[in-house]
């Protein structure tokens, strides 16, 4: 076969060889998230394939139209569906690295890809979408399930969508047992408050630093456990955003819950709530970036349709945080962000919620 004749596998390994860029197009409700494993391609940027309405975001994408693209999805359907629209927007070398997972797709990846065994863990992650039908923050609440106890924890809980987790949660047959803030938030009510309502035993908990009030106050180091004292989540102090952010470490998802301190591509904002650029690069690189490479990132919000990205990702493409901390810290000064319309409602809510 003569270079000109590689098979489709080939043509990705050379691609990939050549350090194209790896971008995954599956969704949330992605199959492979509820069969207990879950794989993530190393270093891939995540833009979901909208299947209903025929489009996808284009933010991951790069501004060189050229440039070769590796697409990944589970069978390679999503990605047939999809090149035609990229193809529209003029995008010229595009490959399909979908396909029977474990025939052509590991393989191809070799190493690249990482598959995180979830023993008896899953997740669902779940969006806060526009009015009227959401609240509008574009909040990602996340409800990690255990098959073992039928436990349900669930982080970062949006008012407006209280009936939808519950729905999600006693669909899958759970009992709903703590109810989890990453930090007080300005951007939208908690549901933490209700659903304590109306879940008899539901344990609230956010940091100590936070202020806030809550059944647990949450340290540097302690565990988040199931009832049979499982670990679950490693709470790390993470300040920056607010004083009292805290990330939540998933070493069983090999994943980590990161709230509004590290977003894919960017991270939250400093300039209220004691806020602090400084303390926030610290938090990034002294904290999260030392988690292995792999480690999943889920953050609290995507404004662009994406799910999730990693630790590796983050460390080289995040066009904040991949900087120098003086340019951080300029970058940050130099937002001028609108003062947050939900702030003076959602604070002084936030503050009592989880009582
Ligand atoms: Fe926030």
């Amino acid at each position: 076969m003569s270079a000109e004749e590689l098979s489709p596998v080939e043509e990705v390994k050379k691609a990939l060889d050549g350090g194209a860029l790896v971008i995954d197009i599956r969704a949330a409700d992605s199959s492979d998230a509820f069969k207990g494993i879950f794989s993530v391609v190393d270093g891939s940027i995540s833009a979901p394939w909208d299947r209903a309405n025929k489009t996808m975001p284009l933010s991951a994408f790069p501004e060189d139209k050229t440039a070769t693209i590796v697409l990944h999805c589970n069978s390679g359907r999503r990605v047939n569906a999809a090149v035609p629209f990229l193809k529209e927007k003029g995008y010229i070398n595009l490959l399909n690295a979908g396909g029977p997972a474990e025939s052509e797709v590991f393989p191809v990846f070799g190493e690249r890809i990482h598959k995180h065994d979830f023993e008896t863990v899953s997740i669902t992650q779940l969006f806060d979408g526009p009015k009227p039908q959401g609240g509008g923050s574009a909040t990602y609440t996340y409800i990690l399930a255990d098959s073992k106890t039928k436990e349900a924890i669930i982080i970062d809980p949006v008012l407006e969508q209280v009936d939808r987790d519950l729905e999600v949660i006693s669909s899958q047959g759970l009992t709903l047992t703590q109810a989890l803030n990453t930090h007080c938030h300005a951007d939208h009510i908690t549901g933490t408050g209700e659903l304590k309502k109306r879940v008899g035993g539901l344990r609230s908990a956010i940091s100590a630093a936070s202020g806030a009030k809550a059944d647990v106050m949450l340290k540097e180091g302690e565990s988040i456990c199931w009832s049979d004292g499982r670990p679950l989540l490693r709470v790390l102090s993470t300040p920056g955003h607010t004083n009292g952010c805290v990330s939540f470490v998933c070493e069983p998802l090999g994943a980590v819950f990161t709230g509004d301190v590290l977003l894919i591509g960017g991270c939250g904002r400093t300039d209220f709530q004691e806020g602090s650029a400084a303390d926030l690069y610290d938090s990034v690189h002294n904290k999260l970036f030392t988690l292995p490479d792999d480690t999943i990132v889920y953050p609290a919000h995507d404004y662009k349709g994406r799910l999730r990205s990693t630790i590796k990702t983050e460390k080289i493409t995040n066009p904040r945080l991949a900087k120098s901390k003086e340019e951080f810290a300029q970058i940050m000064a130099n937002l001028n962000l609108p003062y947050p319309a939900q702030i003076d409602r959602a604070l002084p809510a936030n503050l009592v919620c989880g009582c």
